[in-house]
């Protein structure tokens, strides 16, 4: 079993710093993905785990033991990129087994190492073929082969699902997901897609320009995001944000409707954030948020309804029977318990 821990590393490209001082640790067996837009660090962060990046200050351990030094083929690790990087010209048995003959390891064991693998992965009919003769799904499963047959002590995986089509991609998020707990291994995981981080992950690290703006388990960062970063970030479609004025115990929002808070905030400008699944339609000249309905997209089970509270464009989630239309004016309503307060200069939850 094996822990990985990042502590106060600092990454520099030239003089560029796009890591600063990033701490955090993982447990044994766990499944942590590094989820947040492009540029902010996941790959360069993933590529220090494996060793394919050097950095300038800090450490990484891996079971306790600092790997600063540890090249990459000796750190027990196993990665998996987005373009599969197979062998054109080898079998998918060829391509599974390389590393270990590339080890040393004896025929007889990479052959059953080979085909325990392709069995996890229901790939055995495919075994003799060559990459071109493999859809995109396939020769994905094979990149995750040739990683599982290494039992390495960490799977590291870079955005594995960014080139399949959208169907496929989420037969393979499940598929990982039964991978993780068949084989009940250290899993680190880059995405830039929060559905991808909220299906998968024990724990998500939300990372921000080289920087975590917050670690938790899917639900803590749904129900509770530390910052409007994450708030915005975790979740679709995206929270809404409204602007709030702060009196007492009170919010006021845009039209002047004035939002008990139930608890007294430190007065000020502040964004109140509402999901769209906790917007409520209200009877027509009800206490609510008027909003002009914009646009209308029925769902089945649910209708998306894009509207305007004064200025502020914002999306409800309503059921698939709400009867609605462009042009109708929507009473919204919503639940002070499910409103997410944050400071309009710091972004910091209130
Ligand atoms: N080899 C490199 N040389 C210079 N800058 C790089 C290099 N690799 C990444 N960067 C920069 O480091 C930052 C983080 O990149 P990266 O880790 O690839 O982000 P992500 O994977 O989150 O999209 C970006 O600003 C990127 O331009
Ligand atoms: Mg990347």
């Amino acid at each position: 079993m094996t822990t990985v821990s990042i502590r106060n590393t600092v990454k520099r490209f030239g003089t560029v710093e796009v890591i600063h001082g990033l701490s955090m640790e993982i447990a044994s067996g766990e499944f942590v993905v590094f989820v947040g837009p492009s540029g902010c660090g996941k790959s360069t962060l993933l590529r220090m785990i494996a060793g394919l990046e050097s950095f300038q200050h800090g450490e990484i351990a891996i079971d306790g033991r600092v790997v600063n030094a540890v090249p990459a083929r000796d750190r027990d690790i196993a990665m998996v990129f987005q373009d599969y990087a197979l062998y054109p010209h080898m079998t998918v048995e060829g391509n599974m087994g390389f590393g270990l003959k590339m080890r040393g390891i004896p025929r007889p064991d990479i052959d059953r190492r080979v085909q325990a693998a392709a069995r996890i992965l229901q790939i055995e009919h495919l075994l003799a073929r060559r990459p071109r003769e493999l859809s995109g799904g396939q020769r994905q499963r094979v990149a995750m082969g040739r990683a599982i047959v290494r039992e390495p002590k960490v799977f590291l995986f870079d955005e594995p699902l960014s080139n399949l089509d959208a169907k496929l991609r989420v037969d393979m998020r499940t598929e990982i997901k039964r991978l993780h707990q068949h084989l009940g291994a250290t899993m680190v995981y880059v995405t830039h897609d929060q559905v991808e981080a909220m299906t998968l992950a024990d724990r998500i690290v939300v990372l921000h320009g080289g920087r975590i703006e917050q670690i938790g388990t899917p639900r803590e960062l749904y129900q509770a995001p530390e910052t409007r970063f994450v708030a915005g970030f975790i979740g679709a479609p995206a929270m809404n944000f409204l602007p709030a004025r702060i009196a007492g115990d009170h919010a006021e929002l845009p039209g002047g409707f004035r939002l008990p808070l139930g608890r007294r905030v430190v007065a000020g400008a502040a964004e109140l954030g509402i999901r769209p699944e906790h917007l409520v339609q209200l009877a027509a000249g009800a206490p609510g948020l008027p909003s002009r309905i914009e646009v209308v997209e029925p769902l089945g089970a649910d209708t998306l309804v894009t509207a305007r509270i004064g200025d502020t464009p914002v999306v409800a989630r309503l059921s698939g029977d709400a009867v609605v239309a462009p042009g109708e004016t929507l009473v919204l309503g919503l639940d002070p318990a499910r409103a997410h307060l944050f400071d309009a200069k710091t972004g910091r939850r209130l």
